[in-house]
């Protein structure tokens, strides 16, 4: 099982790259189940849930193939077997994504339950209220969630919650129905527009997508889609972060500064200097410590779940005290046993965390629990004095493509080694 060691206290200075964003590749790879046309996706980045995704494809009969390092081609012509088996829905519960493809170009589709992950119960009973909605016979049988429809029809759904996976499997299920189907509390993250946008490529007309009301004409033929992915909003986040945390000066590139406005806000008020432009954005702490900022989780555009991990660290070593409040999720704290390892002052208050900032961490051994938790950990190794050496980073990799070299290249003493077998 490879690790990660780092060596801490090297401020991040220089400029990186950001890779396409995990949570738009994985429901656009979906959506060429629409379609019998082939499909083209640039900008993918080298992820193990983008192979778990090209998996299941390829095991429903797909045809799929790398176009050159970034570039995906997809031909669903001949995808006979509408089932996304246990073993691989457990491996990433984004695979329920197929949902709602399969249901509306097939009218059938059998889906693992994704079951719980460690950040939480992560339910599905939204996707399945909102295919039922559009007309579809959807049960459960012996774990697998089955989906059944002659012809799909539009409808009015009002979701319970923003789910952002929700809203996509409803979404491309409902520009197969006959009529208009509206979508309202919907999910407005980047990454819904980005398949939005997608869609309406392939001749879908969804109008509203970035809004909490979103409107789909179905029933037009879709064609296949040559598409690019926007960049991960997150990935250029976390190295920001890890800038803040290390009083350094970098600069994210290929990153889009207009689906980061709430984490921007905070890193000024934690301090930094922070200058954008069309697909950059430059953060310079002149060398000094980060303020305490306080945080709260929401649904986008609010402050992201997904950097609240990142955020939890940053404020482990900032001047002052800072509360961060998970909201979404209800088990997202795992990375603070971690960080209590490397000495930081952190007490957990029910869905909050109160953390009194340290003049400085001391390395220690750490173990990574999920994908943004470890995340968390490896900033927080880049400040601890000495070496910290993170566990089972397969974590990292389903949302990092190379964490090591892209922190490399910014001055971290970092590096991955096979750990001998236990
Ligand atoms: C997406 O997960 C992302 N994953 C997550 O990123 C992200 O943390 C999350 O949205 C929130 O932004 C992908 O896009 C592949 P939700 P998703 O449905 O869609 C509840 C990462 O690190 N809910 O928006 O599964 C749910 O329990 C991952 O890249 C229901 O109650 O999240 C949670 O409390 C982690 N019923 C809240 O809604 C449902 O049917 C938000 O979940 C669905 C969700």
């Amino acid at each position: 099982m490879a690790r990660i060691e780092i060596e801490g206290g090297v401020p991040l200075n220089g400029s990186v790259a950001v890779s396409g964003a995990k949570n738009a590749v994985l429901p656009i790879l979906m959506a060429s189940l629409l379609t019998d046309a082939p499909c083209r996706l640039k900008n993918v980045p080298h992820l193990k849930d983008v192979t778990t995704t090209i998996e299941l494809l390829a095991q429903m009969g797909a045809e799929v193939g790398l176009a050159d390092q970034f570039t995906i081609e997809l031909d669903t012509a001949g995808v006979a077997h509408q089932e996304a088996p246990y073993d691989l829905v457990k491996t990433m519960r984004a695979s329920v994504l197929v949902l709602g493809p399969l249901l509306g170009r097939f009218g059938k589709a059998r889906v693992s339950l994704p079951g719980g992950c460690a950040i939480g119960a992560r339910p599905v009973d939204q996707h399945l209220r909102g295919l039922a909605a559009l007309g579809a016979d959807v049960y459960v049988d012996a774990g697998y969630i089955v989906a059944e429809a002659d012809r799909l029809h539009g409808a009015n759904i009002v979701l319970d919650t923003a789910t952002v996976t929700g809203t996509e499997n409803i979404m491309m299920a409902a520009v197969t129905a006959s009529g208009v189907t509206r979508i309202e509390n919907a999910a407005q993250e980047p990454e819904v527009v980005d398949l939005a946008d997608c869609l309406n490529s392939m001749g879908a007309q969804i109008e509203g997508a970035g809004s909490n009301t979103i409107v789909v004409h179905g029933g037009k033929p879709l064609s296949g889609y040559d598409f690019t992915v926007l960049p991960d909003r997150i990935e250029a986040g976390t190295f920001l972060v890890g800038a803040a945390m290390t009083g350094g000066h970098i600069t994210t590139r290929r990153s889009n500064p207009r689906t980061l406005d709430a984490v921007l806000q905070k890193l000024e008020q934690a301090g930094a200097e922070i200058n954008t432009g069309e697909d950059w954005i430059e953060l310079d702490m002149h060398g000094c410590r980060p303020q305490a900022v306080d945080v709260t989780t929401a649904p986008y555009p609010g402050f992201p779940t997904d950097m609240q991990a990142q955020f939890t660290a940053l404020n482990a070593i900032a001047e002052g005290t800072g509360v961060v409040r998970e909201t979404v999720f209800e088990n997202r704290f795992m990375h603070v046993l971690e960080l209590q390892r490397l000495g930081a002052d952190i007490r957990l208050e029910g869905n909050a965390v109160v953390i009194r900032g340290q003049p400085k961490l001391t390395g220690a051994p750490l173990m990574a629990t999920d994908l943004r938790a470890s995340a968390g950990l490896v900033l927080a190794g880049l400040v601890a004095e000495g070496t910290t050496v993170i566990d089972r980073v397969y974590h990292i990799d389903r949302g990092y493509e190379n964490i090591e070299e892209k922190l490399g290249q910014l001055g971290a003493r970092i590096r991955r080694y096979a750990a001998r077998a236990a």
